[in-house]
């Protein structure tokens, strides 16, 4: 199946439209005909996780803006975002969007910062998210808030939107070609490590004082903590063998409990990862993107870059080793896991299913549909084996009208504890608190994955739903977007 021959989910109109397209597909996803409303429903019941009762099952993905001052302190834009995070009726934020620890981890030189100058601003958006929650919900009964924590690794750019200030733990011989890391790029030293971790503590427990209730110990999309477990060929303390892959989790997790007690800790895992991808070179035009291909992987194997990758076949996922993580996960006592895949960087189809591509990106290798279908799997999956850990999914915006018919299903059927909502909350931010009342929802605010929101901070621009929400659709920036979107061959 080629790109154009993707059935469009708008298309499908009903349930049954959209399950007799699940068939074509093969795709064994279920599926609601009705979606139900209040506290009785699936959607709409409370859930147990250790000291918290999560009060419906509806979760907000971390989600950054691009849109920070320099100094790491939130913007109007960042304001606004999370007040539209609150008004969704989401009773569980993971982490709200990544929060660098210290300024050379910035993933952008716009990126959210916990410093002590920026304590209070930090606070101030929880405040701000608990505030339009009460305002569209009634109360804040059953809302838990946590901060995403970060350091950019092998994507840092502090200082230029341009200028990619790379940070990594060994060489990889795929993504050091593709982002340019020279041969002779510096490693991190174990003493740099150690002293990161350092920064981690003094940035939950001022996490913690801002009134935050958990931290995400983010190990996903390509950026540090995700790879600390694909260091296989590390030496030292930080590499090589899983336990010590996971050094640095467990590091930072006594260091935290020690550092902030009553603060609960969750993790964000890309739990499998692929080789990275590129544009067909044979289908690409100059002004056009190619399908998606993996990247020649053939000098480099077995593949011992990934983590969740086979490495014979490192087009194929392999779960030996989440499965051992998870363990250890569990072992330490966190209960919170947010289950994601791949990197947006080098595999975006994994991480984000969507029909167009961000113009750094490549056509749809796979129907999107397909996509989605490998979240709810791997995450059905490692929750059967897991049964005591609450389990988040990713990737569910490409569902569209059907988000709520197949998220009830999933639920229902005990595949996963909490649906995890991204794009389609910079889009149409209410639509959980329309679905859990019963009211429906609107159809003309639904996220399409035209990727807008990642084409934008890719070309220095904020980051936003420029096709659908009104605040960015008449900024300025969208002129410019327009022109982008053009040159690529993306309109
Ligand atoms: C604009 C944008 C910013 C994002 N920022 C973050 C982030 O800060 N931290 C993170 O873990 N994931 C981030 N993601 C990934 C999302 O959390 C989510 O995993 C992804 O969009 C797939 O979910 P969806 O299909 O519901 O959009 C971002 C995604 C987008 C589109
Ligand atoms: S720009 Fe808007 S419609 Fe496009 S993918 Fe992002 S949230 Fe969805």
């Amino acid at each position: 199946m080629k790109f154009g021959d993707f059935a469009k989910i708008k298309s499908l109109q009903t349930p049954t439209g959209f399950k007799e397209n699940l068939q074509r597909l093969g795709l064994p996803m279920p599926c609601d005909d009705i979606v139900g409303s209040g506290p009785a429903s699936p959607l709409g019941a409370s859930l147990s996780a250790g000291p918290f009762t999560i009060g419906n099952r509806f979760a907000i993905q971390p989600m950054e803006g691009w849109d920070c001052f320099e100094d790491g302190k939130p913007s109007d834009n960042t304001i606004r975002r999370w007040r539209n995070f609150g008004l969704s009726g989401a009773k569980m934020i993971w982490g709200g969007e990544a929060v660098a620890v210290r300024h050379d981890g910035r993933a952008n030189p716009n990126q959210l910062m916990m410093t002590a100058d920026n304590q209070s601003a930090i606070a101030q958006l929880r405040t701000t998210l608990v505030a339009a929650h009460r305002e569209a919900m009634g109360d804040d009964n059953g809302l838990v808030i946590g901060l995403q924590l970060t350091h950019s690794g092998r994507f840092c750019k502090p200082n230029s939107k341009v200028t990619m200030e790379p940070r990594i733990l060994y060489r990889h011989p795929i993504l050091d070609r593709k982002f340019g890391v020279a041969a002779d790029h510096p490693l991190l030293t174990d003493g740099d490590i150690r002293a990161l971790i350092d920064d981690y503590v003094i940035a939950a427990r001022r996490a913690w004082d801002c009134g935050y209730q958990f931290v995400d110990l983010k190990h996903c999309h390509g950026y540090l903590g995700h790879e600390f477990l694909s260091a296989k060929t590390r030496p030292g303390d930080f590499g090589g063998s899983l336990e010590n892959r996971t050094r640095f989790l467990r590091e930072l997790t006594s260091g935290i409990r020690a550092a902030a007690p009553g603060l609960e800790i969750g993790v964000r895992v890309s739990i499998a990862d692929l080789v990275p991808f590129k544009p067909d070179p044979e289908e690409s035009e100059p002004d056009s993107l190619g399908p998606g291909v993996p990247d020649d992987f053939s000098q480099s194997l077995p593949y011992r870059y990934g983590f969740g990758t086979d490495e014979s076949a490192p087009v194929t996922i392999d779960l030996t080793e989440p499965r051992a993580f998870l363990g250890i996960v569990e072992g330490l006592g966190i209960q919170l896991i947010n289950i994601t895949l791949g990197s947006p960087y080098y595999n975006p189809h994994l991480t984000r299913p969507a029909l167009y591509p961000p113009s750094d990106g490549y056509k749809p290798p796979e129907d999107p549909l397909v996509g989605v279908m490998r979240h709810l799997e791997t995450v059905r999956d490692l929750k059967s084996s897991f049964p005591g850990l609450v389990f988040m999914g990713s990737g569910y915006t490409y569902l569209q009208e059907f988000l709520p018919h197949v998220a009830q299903a999933v639920v229902r059927e005990g595949w996963v504890d909490l649906v995890g909502l991204g794009r389609m909350v910079l889009a149409y931010p209410e639509l959980p608190a329309d679905v859990l009342s019963g009211r429906g929802m609107q159809r003309k605010r639904l996220c399409r994955t035209f990727s807008d929101c990642t084409t934008a901070p890719r070309n220095g621009m904020v980051s936003g739903c420029y096709p659908l929400d009104p605040h960015y659709k008449k900024s300025p920036a969208m002129a410019v977007l327009t022109q982008v979107k053009k040159a690529a061959n993306l309109s």
